[in-house]
């Protein structure tokens, strides 16, 4: 995730105002050593494409509302992370589409999901977000580490943080494990105790 040092996401509902190639260039390293790249509808529905040379991406949706015939869907790698009550017409074209990943009825919890993802051998899971999909990630006890790019500037204004959910049962408390600067900004890199 990136956020500007007072802890927006976006600027105006854009995220790319406040990112700079240099936060691409890590942001391909980190997919280079994942197994799935897990992420939020709200997200994903902002992308044309998946680039081939990245790992398989695993969208998370309810309601099923994506662009199937997109370049998302291009190749049939892409996982849908999805739940028995999504429309059935939209899960039947997902299932054309996509290898179709049903976890459970209403999909209240995130984790059962992500345990099957693992169960799957995709393990190595990065999350891109969406902040309302990390703060599920988080409540489901699968944030493992966080990295977090602080892009120099301030915009005030009401942009989500990088976590959009309830407050979780206690405050996660995480380690530093590197900060690097590059230019103004700074790539970090935290790990839950
Ligand atoms: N600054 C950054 O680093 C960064 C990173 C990522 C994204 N972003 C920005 O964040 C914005 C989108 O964020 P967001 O938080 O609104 O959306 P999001 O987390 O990407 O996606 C939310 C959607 O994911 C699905 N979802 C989430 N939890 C679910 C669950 N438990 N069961 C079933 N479906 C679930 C739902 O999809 P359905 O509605 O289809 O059911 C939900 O509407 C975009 O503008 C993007 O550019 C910024």
């Amino acid at each position: 995730m990136i956020a500007t040092l007072d802890g927006a996401i976006q600027y105006k509902g854009d995220t790319g105002a406040i990112g700079y190639p240099g936060d691409h260039a890590l942001m391909a390293g980190l997919r280079s050593l994942a197994d799935v790249v897990v992420m939020g509808a709200g997200t994903v529905r902002e992308y044309d494409a998946w680039p081939d040379d990245a790992p398989p991406l695993a969208v998370v949706s309810r309601s099923l509302d994506l662009d199937f015939d997109g370049g998302v869907f291009e190749g049939g790698r892409t996982i849908v992370v999805t739940c028995g009550s999504a429309p059935a017409d939209r899960l039947e074209r997902a299932r054309e589409r996509a290898d179709v990943l049903l976890a459970g009825e209403t999909f209240a919890d995130i984790g059962p999901a992500l345990d099957e993802l693992a169960a799957r051998g995709l393990g190595r899971m990065l999350c891109e977000g969406g902040p309302r999909l990390l703060a599920q990630v988080a409540a489901a006890g699968w944030l493992h580490e966080l990295c977090l790019t602080l892009s120099p500037m301030v915009i005030a204004g009401d942009a989500f943080r990088v976590l959009n959910g309830p407050d979780l049962d206690e405050p996660l408390r995480l380690r530093l494990l590197h900060a690097v600067p590059d230019g103004d900004y700074l790539f970090t890199r935290y790990a839950v105790e």
